[in-house]
């Protein structure tokens, strides 16, 4: 997947906004949407096109190298909105969790132990969710975030 001039753009636009409501300070209450702290907006609090922009330029390949690292055969050439999102992620607006992924019993957590899942989950509990929760500045992430429960 490639991103753009139109989308370094927008990140550059995004910047700018950020700039601007730093600059006016934060004691304008009248509006507590977005420019409330002297920080970058929070994922939440984004519109659904900068969601966009900010999946595409922060999370894609920071993840993307994060897997690879953990398993090269397995994401080399296999990695893209749809390994989080699912397949119908594009058509479901990439509401989380989209389904896509290996679903869980939330009351009965595979041990990292695990013969066949135990390496999988000291990488997401070590690397996937920590680095999502900063990246998305949201510390109420959990696995279920993205993966689905089990019925
Ligand atoms: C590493 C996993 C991962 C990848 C890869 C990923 N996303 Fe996301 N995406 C998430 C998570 C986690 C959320 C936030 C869910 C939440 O806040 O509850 C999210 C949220 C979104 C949202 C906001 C949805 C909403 O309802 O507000 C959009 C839009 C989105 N992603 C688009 C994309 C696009 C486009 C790509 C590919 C460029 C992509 N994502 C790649 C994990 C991922
Ligand atoms: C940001 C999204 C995200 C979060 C949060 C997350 N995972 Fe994952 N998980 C993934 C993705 C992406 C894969 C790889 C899917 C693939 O290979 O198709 C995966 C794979 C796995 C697998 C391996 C399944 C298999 O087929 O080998 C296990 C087990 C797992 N996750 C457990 C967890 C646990 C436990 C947590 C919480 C500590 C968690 N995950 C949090 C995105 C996430």
């Amino acid at each position: 997947m490639k991103w753009t001039a139109t989308r370094l753009v927008s990140v550059f636009l995004l910047v700018g906004l950020v700039a601007v409501s730093v600059a006016c300070g934060g004691s304008d209450t009248s509006n507590n949407t977005n420019n409330n702290a002297n920080t970058e907006p929070k994922f939440k609090d984004l519109g659904y096109s900068d969601k966009l922009t900010f999946m595409g330029t922060k999370v894609f390949d920071t993840f993307k190298d994060m897997f690879i690292a953990h398993d090269k055969a397995r994401y080399t050439d296999n990695w893209s909105c749809v390994t989080c999102h699912g397949k119908d992620g594009t058509a479901n607006k990439y509401k989380m969790p989209g389904g896509g992924l290996f679903p869980m019993d939330p009351n009965n957590p595979i041990a990292e132990d695990d013969a066949t899942y135990g390496a999988a989950v000291k990488f997401m509990k070590e690397k996937v969710l920590p680095e999502m929760k900063k990246l998305l500045q949201d510390d109420t992430l959990t696995c279920f975030t993205c993966h689905s429960k089990k019925e």
